[in-house]
């Protein structure tokens, strides 16, 4: 019998260690290390020396198998994949507990079911009536789906070798996951590791494709799924707050596809309904003629989505004045805050500053700068902008407004919208796309958009 050989893994990373110790020099995290039993990761009888076996060498224009994506019957989750599930490939769907993982995921095997491909349903968090349940209320009961509540890999692997090749295999989730080559506790790194990668090979080999459900949590006690992020093809990151209807799914990693590609679905009391148009929604519940709300016309991934940024500026009782952000990124409002400082003659460190996007989006570009900067002028001067304008365009240190990217669709997407007005970089007039019908309002630096507020 193999020596027992005990170790200490970050839970977090997977960066093993002798001894037991506080930090994570790896990743830097705290408490995440825990012991786990690494003896067996390879079986005993591959570990012996053995003369590898030769395997043929093909060409890269060779002939592959026939229709590699598969589409699964949603158009938002489509989008977020890149056109649809590639065969052979392992996607990784990670997301806080109860945001609606297990919801989005029957829904799609039903979908691919109803048209006619095998798809299964593996849950090891839930029994068989659990599901069927959830089904049932998302009225899609009659849905020829393979369902099982099943933990262990081989027994997972030998079942679904038979038959005909499932055409999508769902996991619910990956961290109740275990395999027999290794002694590990299920939950640990060690069995998070192999089980995913022995359904990976599976993957490989058969040409399914396969979900992966991952929760996101802090706790050491169960393995994050970080460490089988670059093990799959895909990640995506299903989010939303808590108390929004709104869930955003977005592709943080995708070999086969666009990142930063959203899809955005609506909780109801029937499941996760698709929202075409997200526009309308982040801006259905318009604080009209308020100041401190300025509309920004975004780019999310391939689609110009518009949403209402909200900022108060107020006096402040503190010593240092509060800055809170809520879906944007706090250093460029820190920068956008010193902008108007240094360059415009805004004094803003006795205020307090708070942003917020509205609807639950996260916002990562840089062209949110003049929009977030029409806002918060216009809370601190209470006078509010114009209802019909939207904003758009990168601050630079210098108090400058640089010109952004795709400047016509997020025209198009205003004008569709019945904006009047766009308040825009300089350059970015006479580009190719014409002004889609909208009165624009250039401006070439920060000072000029301050003046006009105030
Ligand atoms: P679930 O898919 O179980 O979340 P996860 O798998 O990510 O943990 O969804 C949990 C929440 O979704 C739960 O709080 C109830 C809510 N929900 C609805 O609002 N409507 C529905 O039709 C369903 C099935 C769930
Ligand atoms: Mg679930």
């Amino acid at each position: 019998m193999a020596k027992s050989t005990l170790s200490f893994v970050c839970q977090n990373c997977g960066a093993a260690y002798n001894r037991w110790q506080g930090k994570c020099e790896a990743c830097g995290e705290w408490n995440t290390l825990a012991e786990e039993d690494t003896t067996g990761s390879v079986p005993v009888s591959i570990r012996s020396k053995r003369k590898g076996r030769t395997f043929a060498l093909e060409s890269l224009s060779g002939k592959t198998q026939d229709a590699p994506r598969l589409s699964s019957g949603m158009a938002e989750l489509d989008r977020v994949t890149g056109g649809g599930f590639v065969r052979g490939s392992v996607l990784l769907v990670g997301g806080d507990p109860g945001i609606g993982k297990s919801t989005l995921l029957t829904q799609a095997t039903s979908m691919m079911a109803r048209a006619g491909h095998r798809a299964v349903y593996i849950s090891g968090e839930e029994a068989v009536a659990q599901v069927r349940l959830r089904a049932e209320r998302l009225g899609l009961a009659d849905a020829p789906v393979q369902l099982a509540s099943e933990t262990s890999v081989e027994d997972i692997v030998s079942t679904l070798s038979e038959g005909a090749v499932p055409r999508l295999i769902v996991i619910d989730s990956i961290q109740t996951m275990w395999t027999d080559t290794v002694e590990s506790a299920p939950g640990t790194v060690t069995q998070v590791r192999a089980s995913a990668q022995a359904l990976i090979r599976f993957a490989k080999k058969t040409g399914a494709a396969i979900i992966l459900v991952g929760h996101v949590t802090k706790d050491g006690q169960i393995a994050g799924p970080r460490v089988v992020e670059h093990m799959v093809d895909a990640v995506l990151s299903f989010e939303g707050e808590g108390s929004q209807q709104f869930r955003i799914l977005r592709s943080v990693k995708n070999r086969f596809g666009a990142t930063d590609e959203i899809g955005v679905f609506e909780m109801t009391g029937l499941g996760l309904r698709e929202v075409t148009n997200p526009s309308e929604l982040f801006l259905s519940e318009r604080d009209l003629g308020s100041p401190g709300t300025a509309v920004f016309a975004g780019i999310e991934g391939t689609r110009p989505v518009l949403v209402e940024l909200q900022a108060l500026v107020a006096p402040t009782s503190l010593g240092t004045p509060r800055r809170a952000v809520v879906g944007w990124d706090p250093s460029r409002l820190s920068m956008v805050l010193a902008v108007l400082e240094a360059h415009c003659g805004v004094k803003l460190s006795g205020h307090d500053v708070y942003l917020n996007v509205a609807g639950g989006l996260r916002i990562q570009e840089p062209a949110a700068d003049l929009a977030a900067a029409a806002a918060l002028v216009s809370s601190l001067v209470n006078a509010p902008l114009p209802t019909d304008a939207v904003y758009f365009g990168e601050i630079s240190l210098s108090g400058a407004v640089r010109p952004v990217a795709q400047t016509p669709a997020r025209l198009k997407e205003a004008n569709k919208l019945g904006f009047g007005r766009a308040i825009l970089p300089e350059s970015a007039r006479g580009e190719p796309g014409g002004d889609a019908g909208l009165v624009l309002n250039s401006v070439g630096n920060l000072t000029t958009l301050v003046a006009e507020i105030a």
